[in-house]
């Protein structure tokens, strides 16, 4: 017996969740996320989907409907990891819909004629590994294992240690991925991280494409002393220096419209009465082009070296992931908004359809309204009304895009 969007949405909705904050924790290979990968395995067995895995711990569930020719695989799915206290919806979203948009295809009677796969990906959110979307990037060979295996998460274990741990999938051959060998199309839905299809009146939308983005890492180290005794004017504060960056950060995002967020920080020796030494803070910066990215990156590093250079500090700017522009398959989106009149929408979050699309992959997004835009977030939501029209929407999607169609 297979299950429906809502009991599936019961099922998953507590795993990883904060009993204190009510959001989501699910970092890449943690308990939590091994309960959610297992949570997806057994509604795959419930659909007789055939499960392939790679060594990166990403999945792909195969429905060998009987109907298909060889030809190339038609690929829906998201991720089940989640940011630090995130919400329900960013990844699991597209995870469930999908296993629903096949129930709804087989109630339908739809024979696909191409192979129909839904696929997990892991750490998308890079929430816990410095680079984002790493499971995609290591299945399309984006990023190669020697690049990913010595990243460290911030107690110090690497990509390779968990990979090779007990949540990981040892075993397989590292130097590449087969996983995505046979796709040819991918279809990802996800919950809108903003208020276009609010604005808009719309519950469904297409995007067209992703803002570039990075993650870079600003290291400021000063001089270590008492924090009463030290006149102020003898003060070599990375605290200040760090302190005016996000400042400058978020005025020169203002100013040049575009994105820049210190959301984490973290402090050395991290006490109430010393000026410390060292703060290490990581900017996040989008924008619409990537000549603006690279220019509102800049003009940040310059600020802080700059005022470095009056607190009497240092600052070492490193970028940790950075994600090239993409403009999504313009035939394939436009094709599919134009099926059911859905608006085109931009936006500046990631996501692995960018990688997948980056690698050459056709690839096109479905966007679920979500009614206060809020995402990365606790009080991120979506009303299940919304949730089933997405379920609809990505049936009617994978219909149009396996012309096989019904019996
Ligand atoms: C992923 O959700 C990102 O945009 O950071
Ligand atoms: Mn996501
Ligand atoms: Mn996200």
């Amino acid at each position: 017996m297979t299950t429906t969007f809502e009991q599936m949405w019961a099922d998953l909705a507590p795993v990883g969740r904060s009993s204190r904050t009510g959001g989501y924790f699910r970092q890449p290979f943690t308990a939590a996320d091994d309960e959610a990968q297992a949570w997806f395995l057994g509604e795959c067995a419930r659909r007789d989907l055939r499960v392939e895995r790679d060594g990166f711990g990403n999945v792909v569930a195969w429905w060998d409907s009987g109907g298909q020719a060889g030809g190339p695989g038609l690929l829906t799915g998201s991720h089940l990891d989640s940011v630090l206290d995130g919400g329900a919806y960013d990844g699991p979203l597209g995870v469930v819909s999908a296993l629903a948009a096949v129930d709804v295809l087989r109630d339908r009677g739809v024979v696909p004629d191409r192979p129909l796969g839904i696929g997990v990906f892991r750490e998308e959110e890079g929430s816990r590994f410095p680079l984002a979307c790493l499971g995609s990037r290591l299945a399309t060979g984006t990023t190669s294992w020697d690049e990913a295996k010595g990243l460290r998460d911030r107690d110090g274990v690497a990509v390779a240690d968990v990979m090779d741990g007990p949540q990981g999938d040892p075993g397989d051959d590292r130097a590449g991925s087969a996983l995505l060998a046979g796709v040819g199309t991918f279809v990802e839905l996800h919950v809108e991280q903003g208020r276009d299809l609010v604005d808009r009146g719309a519950a469904i939308g297409v995007a067209t494409g992703i803002w570039p983005h990075g993650r870079y890492r600003f290291d400021f180290t000063g001089e270590p002393n008492h924090a009463g005794t030290t006149r102020m004017e003898d003060r070599h504060d990375p605290m200040l220096t760090y302190a005016m960056t996000v400042l400058a950060a978020n005025k020169q995002a203002r100013l040049s419209g575009q994105r820049a967020t210190f959301g984490r920080v973290a402090v050395r020796p991290n006490g109430t009465n010393a000026v410390p030494a060292e703060v290490t803070a990581w900017l996040d910066a989008r924008a619409s082009s990537t000549v603006d990215l690279m220019a509102l990156v800049a003009e940040v590093e310059r600020m802080a070296v700059d005022r470095a250079g009056r607190d009497g500090t240092d600052v070492v700017v490193t970028p940790e992931s950075v994600t090239a522009e993409v403009v999504l398959d313009v035939e394939l989106g436009g094709r599919i908004a134009a099926a059911h009149g859905w608006p085109l929408v931009p936006t500046a979050a990631g996501h692995d359809a960018g990688i997948l699309s980056s690698a050459g992959i056709p690839s096109a997004m479905l966007f679920v309204r979500n009614p206060t835009g809020i995402s990365h977030s606790p009080q991120e939501s979506a009303s299940v009304a919304d949730c089933l029209a997405g379920v609809e929407a990505l049936a009617d999607t994978l219909a149009l895009l396996t012309s096989g169609g019904r019996p």
